[in-house]
């Protein structure tokens, strides 16, 4: 059944709403954070996630920690913004949006030493009411250029989730699905469920259930056997850090996906907004990538499913080499190869 959509993470009356991605599917619960530590908790376990929505909600987190300290000039509320960013910048590593949106907030203050500490307190939540709107509006502008791509009864494959519970409502690639929607087009979406935390199979399923879209999910090793049998037309994934020669930061089993779409001549696409990409890296090679907890893969829903004692690789992310992707689609526009000249310029320019 259709659910009401909230947005992904909020502001509400002092506190940080969102929806506890954790929950999803079986239950659809809205939780708050009152505090920059539960914030942070909610940001290390994934109950908040996706690249663009970690960044409204380090951003929010900044006008819940600074309210519940007492900075009394400038150079306080400036030293306490810097603390809080340098927290909430530890939760998770890769994707860039998060650190993006905490220079945005020091940056919206840095200035302003003229002002009352309640005028800069004022400042830092208009700057991430507008990190809000900006998501909003970039979001929309990534699936109307992105649609344009699409034929209507083109199936698309994607990978983790890139949608709505992604970004503040709408989401980047399955934004360009919304748009194609919208336009009256007919898709059909394959989800890969993504080991090891089935962002597909949980988040990507669920939200384009709610919209009324053909949706089908699939363990992340059919891939290659739909492709082969000319099942997929294009591939679209969102993305969490993007370097200047184009190496794709996104979760893991993009890389290989990629390869797959090269074996069998399909588009791959990466959709993502302007604040995905990280221009001070060459390449990927520098992209940090999180390493986490063993247990997500040994353990399943609390039961055993590998040996407790076993060695466990367990990347979240993982790196595509620019070489296979065909373009980008993001609120700039689409940005194709050679990358490295064209992202440049597009990164330039205004849109
Ligand atoms: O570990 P997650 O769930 O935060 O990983 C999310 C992804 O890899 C998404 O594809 C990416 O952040 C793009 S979201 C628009």
């Amino acid at each position: 059944m259709t659910q009401r959509l909230t947005p992904t993470v909020w502001w509400n009356d002092g506190q940080v709403k969102y929806i506890d991605q954790t929950r999803l599917p079986c239950e659809h619960v809205i939780a708050s954070c009152d505090t920059v530590e539960l914030l942070w908790e909610a940001i290390r376990t994934l109950k908040i996630r996706g690249a663009p929505a970690l960044g409204v909600a380090a951003a929010l987190g900044v006008v819940l920690g600074i309210r519940s300290l007492e900075p009394a000039t400038h150079k306080e509320v400036m030293n306490d913004v810097e603390g809080l960013a340098t927290y909430l910048g530890s939760a998770r590593p890769t994707a860039v949006n998060l650190f993006w949106a905490l220079a945005r907030m020091k940056k919206a203050v840095a200035g302003l030493a003229t002002r009352t500490v309640d005028e800069l307190k004022e400042a830092l939540f208009q700057e991430a009411m507008l990190i809000i709107e900006e998501d909003r509006q970039t979001c929309r502008l990534i699936g109307r250029y992105g649609e344009g791509l699409i034929a209507d009864g083109d199936s698309i494959l994607t990978h983790c989730n890139a949608g709505r519970l992604a970004t503040y409502d709408y989401g980047t690639a399955l934004g360009v699905i919304y748009s194609a929607q919208e336009a009256g087009k007919k898709i059909s979406v394959y989800a890969d469920e993504t080991r090891p935390l089935l962002q597909g199979g949980r988040l990507t399923a669920w939200e384009l259930l709610n919209s009324g879209i053909d949706v089908t999910v699939i363990c992340d090793n059919m891939a290659a056997d739909l492709m082969a049998r000319g099942k997929i037309a294009k591939v679209i994934v969102g993305a969490d850090r993007i370097a200047a020669n184009g190496d794709t930061a996104n979760k893991i089993g993009t890389y290989g996906l990629a390869v797959l779409a090269r074996f069998h001549a399909i588009p791959f696409y990466i959709a993502a907004p302007s604040s995905t990409f990280d221009l001070t890296l060459a390449d990927g090679a520098s992209i940090p990538v999180e390493q986490r907890d063993k247990k997500e893969v040994t353990e399943f829903g609390g039961a055993c499913i590998a040996p407790e004692s076993v060695a466990v690789y367990n990347p979240a992310f993982d790196v595509t080499p620019h070489t296979l992707i065909s373009i980008f689609i993001t609120d700039r526009g689409i940005i194709h190869p050679p990358f490295a000249e064209n992202i440049k310029e597009k990164m330039a320019s205004s849109g």
